[in-house]
């Protein structure tokens, strides 16, 4: 879709449809919608009164040919109570109505930037959020469909914003395109997690990765087997032992022309391609999901692109473990022990709780870069799930500072993340006879003792743990998230790193 800011009068352009918001109450209509009320004489007051529409949050309702103005036919969308607005729901606003357009078939439309005014938001922020939301709602992932039924599939060519003062048109042009490149980094991340397990191999996904560097002039390092061997990755490699498909450590660096500050700051994201327990096998039913479990290393992907597209002004290092976790004569078993890239040995209780062992080399892995912060991403737990539910991010870290930035970028993002604790107490649980740490800590407290496993591999480094098993997959319709990959933490994070000035600031 062709993105294009204009200025002039919503009443003079012409336009296949002109897309309105419309507040629920008496004092819904304003902005572009009383502009385009006044032309039509009164179009929208006389709908609003005849309660066939109330403004309602996201419901839409269609008006054909008035006089009075240019444009072929105007959408209304409902926004809701004015006082409970949120930039959510304007990105749920502006992402129902692209899809609308999109059924109807149209090819084109016109969205004034005044589709809400609130004195509240900045027009920089009306734009991203509208932006954000049509491309975000209107993601569809057709690549395993044969092309006669892509063919049938309607898109909308082009959207044009109405900016109504000139001034601001070169910043909200600025802002328009920031957010489109933001979209593109969930886009990503969501078609390498739709993809099939057959498909995206670790393989694919450091091509992609490199694909990537090339396009965005990252650096990226991939390292196969042998590498990782000498390095003395004896978690990773184990976790990869029982696959056919060779696994990948991939490392992308991005290394800003001008940084604000001296800080690098590592994300690390848990690529294990496809689940199946191993040895340790899975149940049968809903095995099939388990190909996004690499959310978190499709996220890392998203966010290197981003933040390189962005050019921002911090130095972002992504590490991608990835391999497969599959049975096989020569797997992992349970009561294996295995020795990390640090010398701590691991017993294995569960094959199936593979995400940690990999993560933890790759946290080892990361202090490398002197990082001030790591931030991992992982569909670590099922009993995440449990706890907070299929919306939400487990948070759990050693570094409140770099906790409460994540939580700031949540409420900006709508990325909706819930701090879990690392007391000491729960190391008891992962205590083992014969090694320095086991793997599983028993059905208690599942989510944590997943992170604390890790917390043992982070060390002194300021060190945050995303649980993102719930949020990176939906199974109904979200306003801007349609049904399946959500590329959960791509904004998040580059909320996170467009903020960034230093670990206390
Ligand atoms: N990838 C899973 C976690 C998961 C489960 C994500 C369900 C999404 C939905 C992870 O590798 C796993 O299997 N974890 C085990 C850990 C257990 C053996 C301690 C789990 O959650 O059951
Ligand atoms: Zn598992
Ligand atoms: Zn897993």
């Amino acid at each position: 879709m062709n993105l294009t800011v204009e200025q002039g009068a919503i009443t003079d352009i012409q336009a296949a449809v002109i897309m309105l918001g419309i507040f629920a109450g008496d004092d819904g209509i304003a902005g572009a919608s009383r502009a385009v009320d006044r032309a039509t004489s009164g179009m929208i007051k006389k709908i609003t009164a005849s309660g066939d529409f109330t403004g309602e949050l996201y419901r839409t309702v269609l008006v054909y040919k008035t006089r009075g103005i240019k444009a072929e036919r105007v959408l209304l969308v409902g926004l809701g109570k004015r006082k409970e607005f949120t930039l959510d729901r304007l990105r749920g606003a502006a992402s129902s109505g692209a899809r609308f357009i999109r059924e109807m078939g149209l090819k084109q439309f016109l969205l004034p930037l005044s589709f809400v005014q609130l004195s509240t938001i900045s027009s920089v922020n009306t734009v991203r959020a509208l932006v954000e939301g049509i491309f975000l709602g209107l993601y569809a992932f057709d690549e395993f469909k044969t092309d006669s039924e892509k063919k049938k599939k309607k898109v909308i060519e082009s959207c044009t914003i109405l900016a109504e003062n000139r001034q601001e048109l070169v910043k909200i042009h600025d802002a328009a395109h920031k957010a489109r490149a933001l979209a593109e980094g969930v886009y990503l991340a969501r078609d390498l997690v739709s993809r099939p397990a057959n498909s995206a191999t670790p393989t694919f996904i450091a091509h992609t990765a490199q694909a990537v560097a090339k396009r965005w002039k990252l650096t990226c390092r991939v390292l196969g087997e042998a590498q990782v061997r000498k390095l003395g990755m004896g978690c990773f490699l184990g976790v990869a032992q029982g696959s056919r498909e060779p696994a990948r450590f991939i490392i992308l660096d991005y290394v800003p022309k001008k940084a604000r500050t001296h800080d690098t700051v590592v994300i690390v994201g848990k690529a294990i391609t496809f689940d199946s327990g191993g040895i340790s096998l899975k149940p049968p039913q809903g095995m099939e999901r388990m190909k996004d479990d690499m959310a978190g290393g499709a996220a890392v992907l998203g966010i290197l692109q981003t933040v390189a597209q962005l050019a921002l002004p911090v130095h972002v290092v992504g590490i991608v473990p990835a391999t497969e976790n599959v049975p096989d004569g020569a797997a992992l078993k349970p009561g294996d022990v295995i020795t990390s890239m640090s010398g701590k040995t691991v017993e294995i209780i569960s094959t199936d709780a593979e995400g940690r062992l990999i993560l933890a080399d790759a946290l080892i892995h990361a202090k490398h870069y002197k990082p001030a912060a790591i931030i991992d991403l992982a569909t670590l737990t099922g009993a995440c799930i449990t706890a907070l539910g299929n919306d939400v991010a487990g948070m759990m870290g050693t570094d409140e500072h770099l906790m409460k930035k994540i939580k700031a970028a949540s409420e900006a993002t709508g990325e909706k993340v819930w701090q879990l604790p690392l007391w000491e107490e729960y190391g008891e649980l992962l205590k083992s006879e014969i090694a320095d740490i086991k793997n599983v800590g028993g059905r208690d407290a599942g989510a944590i003792t997943g992170g604390y496993f890790l917390k043992e591999f982070a060390g002194d480094i300021p060190w945050v743990h995303l649980d993102i098993a719930g949020p990176v997959w939906t199974e109904k319709d979200k306003p801007y998230i349609p049904k399946g990959a959500t590329g959960f933490g791509v904004r998040l994070l580059v909320n996170v790193l467009e903020n960034w000035r230093g670990m206390k600031n």
